[in-house]
Parts: C-alpha cells; structure tokens; sequence
C-alpha cells in the first residue's frame, strides 16, 4: 500500500478568488492556469497497519502538528472513500521556492491525492483526483493537469462539477513564464483568509465577479488563437481587479510591497519600449512575468537589473500528475 506521485505548480492567469463553499472549497468564479516544468512536489505515501497516527515528513523533517492534521483531515476523505481506516506515512519534498510566492499547496495536495489514492488502491480518473486535490488546496485541483487548464467552478451543492479541464497540452504552445524573487517580508495574510474577507466585506468584490467571466473567455479565445499579446492583457488586467478587490475589503489590506510596484514598473517601462511582457501577482508580494521565450533572456536581464530582485526563475508550461512506482 504505497505509492509514489509527482504534481507541478501552477501559477493562475485567471485568478480564482473566493469560495462559496470553504469546506468542499467551492468557488465564486471559474479560473485558469498554466502548469509549469520547474516547480514541482514529488510524494510517497505508504498506508501502514502498525500506525496509530499519520506521520508527514516535509523534505525529510517531521512536520509540526498543525501541518500534519492538515494532511491527516485530507487522508481522511481517502480514507472514508475507500472504506479503510488505515494510517499512512507521507513524504513530501518540495523543488518549489517558497520565497518566490509559489505556494506548494497547488503541486503538494496534487501530489498527495494522486499518491494516496493509489496506494490506498482507489480507481480515479483524473478528474475524480482533480475533485478530491481541491478539497486540499483549490489550486491544486489545477495541478493534476499540464499546459494550460481551466477549472470549472461548476454549479452543484456537492461539489462534483467543480474540477478542472485541461485545455492545451503542454507541447502545443510554448510561452515563458519568469517567476522574480524578491527580497521581501513573509506574506502577511494567507490567500485563504484574504479571499474569505474580500468576498465578506470587500465593496469592490461584485465588480470582481461582474468581470471575471468576461475576463476567462477572453484569455480562453486568445488561447485558442495563440495570440500572445491579448492573453498577456488580459492575465495582467485580472491579477489587477483581483488586488483591487482587497483595498476595498474591511479592514483593507494589500500583497504589494515596493519592490513589487519596482518589478510592475520595469515590466510598463519594456512595454513601452516594444517587448512584449506582462506581469501577474498571485497573494503575495511576489510576480510572475509571462512573455515569449524569444525574449525571456532579455526580460531576465532586464529584471536582474532591478536593485531588490534576487533571481529570476525562468519556467515554460509543464506537464500534469506522474506516477513514479
Ligand atoms: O488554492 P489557494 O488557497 O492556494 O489559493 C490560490 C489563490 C491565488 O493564488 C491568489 C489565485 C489562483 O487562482 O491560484
């Protein structure tokens, strides 16, 4: 009873944000992602009858208790599906830099649901993983996919049209995206509680709704017709309403710190300038730069250039779940 999977992060051009059921982890609006190759979390769980509890080693140290009821509240929907009341160990390592605001709960709870579902010995489809990945993480039901996915936010109560759909393989468009570290503070309001208030208080969040849709079926049609330049609009027009959606909440707060606004700046600035580059901004200080891999060494450098940039990653779409037994 044990197995071995590997998820991608992914990083969102539509954003999801908010949930309209935070147990089942139901959102608000439809969203859509790219997976990406360099990112990723790779996971054995082994089910075992000798243990009392579960166990969660995250890159080779025992986790702290809250984590690991994390992981055990996730096992336990495995657990009450394939009617076995049976613990696990989970062994997780992370090739996602936590500092460059990749949050690893996409390409983790992808990981862990594929790996434990199989070792629990359950038969899913990838869609039945993607349905369970989001009750861990709602980005994660985006990972069990590679190249460009849609997640449908679907309408029922139960949850069981809400998971996404890939909609082009990895090896059918390739765009660069750079992920900019910066020196910056630890994010101060976790995407799970800045969604919960903005959709709570924000004054700003029934215009977030009103263009959101619009927003997926622009960058779908760009996707379709491989137009660089409107996908790039229109991913970097939807991370602004997202941010626009906390100024307006109560207490209002923001991801933006300056060096931030530094990265958002140089990406106008090369705009204007004729290179084709757009930024998105996921909750945290962090952004990502989407633009061609014709130009990504220049933007590369480009960004380099900036005083409080300390790396720039550069990754391309990647692939979806693969199992490693
Ligand atoms: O699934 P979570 O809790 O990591 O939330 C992700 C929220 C954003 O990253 C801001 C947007 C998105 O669609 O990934």
């Amino acid at each position: 009873m044990h197995a071995t999977a590997r998820a991608h992060t992914n990083i969102a051009l539509i954003k999801y944000w908010g949930k309209r059921d935070e147990s089942l982890f139901l959102p608000t609006n439809s969203s859509l992602s790219i997976t990406l190759d360099e990112f990723y979390t790779t996971t054995t769980v082994s089910f075992q009858p000798s243990l009392n509890k579960d166990v969660f080693l995250l890159n080779g140290e025992k986790a702290n208790e809250h984590e690991t009821n994390k992981i055990s509240r996730f096992l336990d929907k495995i657990r009450i599906r394939a009617n076995k009341q049976i613990y696990a160990e989970v062994n997780s390592l992370n090739q996602v830099p936590t500092a460059a605001g990749f949050a690893s709960s996409a390409s983790g709870f992808a990981a862990l649901a594929a790996a434990a579902t199989k070792a629990i010995g359950l038969e899913v489809t990838n869609q039945e993983l993607s349905i369970i990945a989001r009750q861990g993480s709602g980005s994660a039901c985006r990972s069990i996919y590679g190249g460009f996915v849609e997640w449908q936010q679907g309408v029922l109560d139960d949850g069981t049209d809400s998971h996404a759909v890939p909609i082009l393989h990895e090896n059918e468009w390739n765009v660069s995206i750079l992920s900019v570290l910066l020196e910056s503070e630890q994010k101060k309001v976790l995407s799970r509680d800045g969604m919960k208030r903005t959709v709570e208080t924000s004054v700003f969040y029934s215009g977030w709704l009103e263009a959101v849709q619009k927003d997926l079926t622009t960058a779908k049609q760009s996707i379709a017709e491989r137009n660089f330049e409107a996908l790039g609009k229109v991913a970097e027009a939807n991370a602004l309403k997202m941010h626009a959606t906390t100024l307006g909440a109560e207490p209002p707060f923001m991801y933006w710190q300056s060096s931030t606004l530094d990265v958002m700046q140089k990406i106008q600035e090369l705009r204007e300038a004729g290179m084709q580059a757009y930024f998105t901004i996921d909750a945290g200080p962090n952004v990502k730069v989407l633009c061609q891999p014709k130009d990504e060494e220049a933007v590369r450098q480009a960004l380099l250039d900036l005083e409080k940039v300390k790396g720039v990653h550069t990754c391309h779409p990647g692939p979806g779940i693969v199992y490693l037994d």
